[in-house]
């Protein structure tokens, strides 16, 4: 194994694995009330944490085919032990990885995947965020926010195609300073227009991305208000 998913220490590592029967409307219904009784969460969390250790220290002691490749490596050994545990009670997991500091620009990373029941278990779904880039930049059409750059924060979404399975899954941590690099000098006159191009470089980044949500917030922009902010959602096709 070449890369090593590095795992912060684990006091910065969530999970949050939920468990979806067959006959299900909402996952948060079916938390509460359908899978109480077949999945005992005590001993999913229990199994859970010792898999990481387990994986961990064998990373520690040198052995070569061991840790994990990466986080959807990951997230398939975290649901292989949630479908073992729920029995056929789950036809779904769904799994979130949240991975605070992965990116160095922003403090949130987290995959979000549903994961339907195999064999072989398949990612039916998968939403990649990236939360809270701090950017400065020009924008804005006043004459004062010409002159001086003002705080940007950005929240992006990846939605993946999960149809592509034999494409890997793109490097976020390249597409976001590339994407950073791009947009730092931009001086776009309205948050609209700067979100599209943050929409347009991240669904243009890989052929496994199929769509992207992106919102930024210019703090300081009204006075009379704390935030103002705008999101665009696009899929990939129409910048093809
Ligand atoms: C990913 O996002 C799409 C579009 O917003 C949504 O329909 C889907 O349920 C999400 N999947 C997961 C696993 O969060
Ligand atoms: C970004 O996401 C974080 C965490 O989910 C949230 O607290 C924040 O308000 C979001 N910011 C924007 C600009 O959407």
């Amino acid at each position: 194994m070449t890369s090593v998913f590095a795992l912060p220490s684990s006091s910065t590592l969530f999970f949050l694995a939920t468990v979806l029967t067959t006959n299900s409307r909402s996952s948060k219904y079916l938390y509460r009330v359908n899978v109480l009784d077949s999945v005992h969460y005590g001993h999913l969390t229990k199994t859970i944490s010792t898999l990481i250790k387990e994986r961990s220290s064998e990373e520690e002691a040198g052995e070569r085919s061991s840790g994990f490749a990466d986080a959807d490596d990951l997230i398939q050994a975290v649901s292989e032990r949630a479908f073992d545990l729920a029995g056929d009670a789950a036809s779904e997991v769904r799994v979130v990885l949240g991975v605070p500091k992965m990116i160095l620009l922003a403090s949130g990373f987290s995959v979000d995947t549903t994961i339907a029941k195999g064999p072989p278990h398949f990612m039916s779904s998968k939403n990649v965020s990236v939360n809270d880039i701090v950017l400065p930049v020009i924008i804005g059409v006043n004459p004062p926010e010409r002159e001086e750059k003002q705080r940007v924060i950005i929240n992006i979404t990846f939605h993946e195609n999960t149809e592509l399975s034999q494409v890997k899954s793109p490097d976020y941590k390249q597409i976001v300073s590339g994407l950073c690099k791009e947009i730092e000098p931009t001086s776009y006159l309205t948050l609209e227009k700067f979100v599209m191009e943050i929409v347009r470089f991240c669904c243009l980044s890989s052929d496994k991305v199929a769509g992207v949500t992106a919102r930024a917030q210019k703090p300081s922009a009204l006075s009379f208000a704390q935030s103002s902010g705008v999101q665009i959602t696009r899929t990939r096709e129409i910048f093809l």
